[in-house]
This record gives structure tokens, sequence and C-alpha cells, in this order.
């Protein structure tokens, strides 16, 4: 196959979704059905202490949510798909968002009867602000829900984007039977089977016109499924791949990952549809993913994922090029170097180790603590930078310490890595060289780093609250002793050695910029952007 070709054929993406509403169930049908298993029911045994295949930490394991995101791949009809699985609890949001920035498209999953969530709806204002193609799946079906018409009122309502249904539920609400598919003017009617979901899911296919398929619907079903086809034509918006594409239209399918029913008329028409690694920029220049100049930008790193060795493994997104086992790439921010060995890929808890990857593809390599969240990777001779990731504001803030000080060096060294992989922002403040601030976008984090400072560093934590929920990044220059009305603030630096105040709550900052008018204070650090 020829470098395009590979490139073409590559569809990244990521499921975003509020928890429960079946990302775990769906991702693993989507393996089922790419032969990448040939068993699914990990939900089930969840609850008999097996996990889902993307599930890696005992925290995971102990909460039943995914704390960490992975990335599987698998082939489907030609297409060579990596599915980045994005954490579901809110309150890994940051993470999430992150891995939103490595994704080319995004599927977003809904629940039948709960419709849009407020997760989702965070979510895809990630995914529409960088302005990828979102492509909805309307989970559940098998359930009693709201009606089809709801939905597609509920997405447009609740995010501002119209909804296309590419294929339409036949049957009564709670107990459809099949799918209508627009484009083909076709019926698919799924079997009812024992098998739980556990196994493919046969059907049958015809043409709606087909007397065969009234008679097995039921003549009522069948004008009931005529009635609303031609509502949709007439009302509802056509199919614009444009339109698509540029994030303003999102196809929509109907199913049940439970069952299996409509997940690979899903599968197809959205490989059909998704698009193939996208240009990225630079703050040199575009680059385009069929360039054969490698580059690639880390967007997670990981430590420690086998607590036997203290590994630090860095995944990043290859933009461009290709890839090739034990390759020397320059490591831009450092300058240095850097010879990737041991290239991962993951599926599950296994790792294998790959000779080549392609733009689109996710790899993971060790690292020993020379790249950060962000970073970019590229050939010495064309040199690209790939711009800051979004910083999220914290809005909780602790004060942590060591119980035990003579574990001071492993307590550094886990902060320290902890927050180069993006689990929470560490501050210093000059005052208190012993102790760390830190800043997290969720209380779950605070738990998340207690956790893992433990497990993996046999450090105790001394962790106290601190009564601010502001973050504020001041320019270098500002004398900070001249600034009025800060008694009640704490000023700290950064891990790039910037100067953030934290304050009480936002009224509070209003009153410290009255004071201080010709003072910016900005909620992200200023970015390096591209
Ligand atoms: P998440 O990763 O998005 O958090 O969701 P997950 O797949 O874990 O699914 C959440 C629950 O929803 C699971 O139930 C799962 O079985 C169920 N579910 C997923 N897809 C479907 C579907 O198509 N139809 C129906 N009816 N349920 C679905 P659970 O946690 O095992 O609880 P329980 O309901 O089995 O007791």
């Amino acid at each position: 196959m020829t470098f395009l070709e590979e490139v073409n054929r590559r569809r990244t993406f990521a499921i975003i979704s509020h928890p429960d509403a079946g990302k775990t169930t769906l991702t693993e049908k989507l393996l089922l059905y790419g032969g990448a298993i040939h068993l699914a029911g990990s939900v089930k045994s969840r609850k008999t202490n097996k996990y889902a295949v993307s599930d890696w930490m005992e925290i995971e394991k102990q909460r039943g949510i995914s704390v960490t995101s992975s990335v599987l791949q698998f082939d489907y009809d030609g297409c060579r798909i990596n599915i980045l699985d994005t954490p579901g609890h809110q309150d890994f949001s940051e993470d999430t968002y992150r891995t939103l920035m490595a994704a080319d498209s995004a599927v977003m999953l809904i629940d039948v009867a709960k419709g849009v969530e407020a997760q989702t709806k965070k979510l895809f204002a990630v995914c529409k602000e960088r302005g990828i193609p979102i492509f909805t799946f309307v989970n559940k079906i098998d359930h009693f829900g709201k009606s089809p018409i709801d939905l597609m009122e509920d997405i447009e309502n609740s995010l501002g984007i119209r909804a296309v249904p590419m294929n339409w539920p036949i049957g009564i609400n709670g107990n459809y039977k099949g799918v209508f598919d627009r484009e083909s003017n076709t019926v698919e009617l799924f079997a009812k089977d024992e098998s739980h979901g556990t196994q493919k899911l046969a059907s049958v296919k015809g043409s709606v016109d087909d007397p065969a398929f009234r008679d097995l619907l039921g003549k009522e079903e069948h004008q009931a499924l005529i009635d609303d086809i031609e509502l949709l034509d007439v009302a509802g918006d056509s199919f614009d791949i444009d339109r698509v594409r540029a994030g303003e239209l999102t196809p929509m399918f109907f199913g049940s990952a439970m069952t299996n029913f409509g997940v690979k008329p899903f599968l197809e028409k959205f490989l059909e549809l998704a698009p193939s690694p996208a240009p990225r920029k630079a703050l040199e220049k575009t680059v385009q993913p069929t360039s054969e100049d490698f580059s690639a930008f880390v967007f997670k790193i990981q430590a420690n994922m086998n607590p036997n060795h203290h590994d630090r493994i860095v995944f990043m997104r290859i933009c461009s090029g290709k890839f090739e086992k034990g390759m020397s790439v320059v490591h831009q921010q450092s300058g240095k170097t850097l010879r990737l060995s041991q290239p991962q890929q993951f599926m599950a808890t296994e790792r294998t180790i790959i000779d080549e990857a392609y733009p689109g593809d996710i790899i993971g390599v060790f690292d020993a603590g020379t790249m950060g969240v962000g970073d970019t990777l590229c050939d010495a001779k064309h040199r690209v930078t790939f711009g800051d990731f979004p910083v999220f504001p914290p809005e909780f803030f602790a004060r942590v310490s060591p119980k035990d000080t003579m574990k001071r060096k492993q307590f550094l060294k886990g902060m320290t890595q902890l927050a180069q992989e993006g689990a929470v922002q560490i501050f210093e403040q000059p005052s208190a060289m012993d102790s760390f601030v830190v800043g997290a976008v969720g209380m779950l984090q605070f738990e998340v780093l207690e956790y893992r400072l433990k497990n993996e560093y046999g450090v105790i934590l001394e962790n106290n609250q601190l009564p601010y929920s502001v973050a504020r990044w001041v320019d270098g220059n500002v004398d900070i002793a001249s600034l009025k009305g800060l008694d009640n603030a704490m000023t700290v630096i950064d891990n790039r050695g910037r100067t953030v105040i934290l304050i009480s709550n936002e009224w509070q900052m209003g009153w410290i910029q009255e004071r201080n008018p010709d003072v910016t204070f900005l909620e992200t650090p200023r970015l390096n952007e591209a």
C-alpha cells in the first residue's frame, strides 16, 4: 500500500458522551464488528470482576470508571480505525479535552431516554470550537425513550447544530425492529437473538417497497415509516458532506449498543463519511497529513502503567510522515534528538511493539522525562511546532506535602511526574518550598493524586484544601507587591515560572480588578498559539 493510501484509510475519532450513555458498550461492539474481539460482554462482566478492555488502573476498576484514555486500533472494510477512549467522568474533563485534540472526528453518543446531557454539551463545545465533524449515535433504542423527532429538536436546541438522520428506527418506541437507510431506501430488520449482544446480530435487508417487508412490519408500522420518511424529506435538512465536515450538521444514527441493533450500519456509514487525517496548524505553516516529513504531538502522558516498572509512556498523534521503529526525531521544545525505540500500541492491557505507523495513528513511546503534554516531535530538516494546548482554569486548590518528610525525594518526583502528565497543575509558593499548591478542575483529581502517590511512589500525602476557587495569571513585568487589594489572595508560581494569584471567588476578583485598572488578569496563561 502506498503512503497516501495508508493516510487516506485512517479514521481517528473519539466517542463523547455523558457517563452511562453506553460508551464502553459501544466501543466494545465496534471492536466486535471489527474482529478485534470475538465475544463481547465486558459491561456485564464488570460485575464479576472482569473489566472493559480499556480499563487500566486499579482505581478505575474500583470505581468502574475510566480514568485514563486509551487508544484502540482495528481494521474494518479496508479502513484503519483508531478510537481514542475518552474518560467519561466529569471530573476528568481536562484529560478528555486534550484527547479530543488528537481526534479527526467525534461520535456523540446520546441515551434515547435522556437526550443531550451536561457532559455531552461540554465535550460538544470543544469539538465545535475545533471544527471537527460530529456524528450522533442515539443509543439504547431497545428501551422506551424520546421520539426521534424530539431528539432532533433537542440536539438543535441544546447544541445549536442541525441533525440529519441517516437512518430511522422502524417500529414502535421501545420495540423497534430495524432501521431504514435513507440513502439507499432500504430496510434492515434485525433478528432477535439469545446472545445478549455478545455476538454479531443477524439481519435481513430489502427495499422499503417490497411487500414482504410490509408484511413483516405490519401494515400500520409500515405506513408510519413511510409517513415519517416523507416528513423528513420535506421538512428536514438534506445531507451535505461539506456542512458535516465544517461541524454545522451532524449525521444521526439510531441503535442499541447493548443488543448490537444498528451498530453495523452505523459503523459502515460512519467510516464512509468520517474524514481521514486532517491538516494541522503549526506555528510555521499548516502541516499536511500527506507530507512525508514526520511530525507528531504529545497529547497524553501516562506513568506507571505497569506498577512493577516505573515506566513513563508518552502518547503522540502522528500528523504527517511515516513513523518507523527506532527513527530519530527532534523534540522541538528541548531541541534534543530522540530515538523513538520500542514504540507501542495498546489493546487492553496488552502492548504490541509496532514497526511503522502513519498520520492519524497514535503511538506510545517510553520517555525518561523529556516530553510534556502538547510538545512537538518532528523531522530534523523540516521543523514545525504545534501550538500549546488549551489550559483549563483550575477551580479547586490544596496544599500538599508528604506526611513523612523522609519521603521528600519521592514526593517531588511523583508530583513533577503527575504535573507533566497534566493530571493536576502544580504551583510553588516561594515561601513554602516543602509543599506544593495543587490546582485541579475537579475534586476527584485530588483523590486520584493521593491514590497514585501512595501506590506508585509510596508517599502518603498531607492534603489541606485551600479556600480559593479562582486563579488568574499576571504578566511577568507587573510588580505584584504594588498591586492593591491582594490581602486575602495567595501568590504562586506555575511550572513555567509565571505568576498566578489565587482568589476566593469571582466577586473578589472584580474588586481587585477595580483597584488595579491597568493590570490584565488572565483566566488562562498566554499560549503559544498556532
Ligand atoms: P459509559 O461507558 O458511557 O459510562 O456506559 P456503559 O457502556 O458502561 O453503559 C452504561 C449502562 O448502560 C450499562 O448498564 C449498559 O449495559 C447499559 N447500556 C449500554 N448500551 C445499552 C443499550 O443499547 N440498551 C440498554 N438498554 N442499555 C445499554 P450497567 O451499568 O451494566 O447496568 P445495568 O443496566 O445492566 O444494571
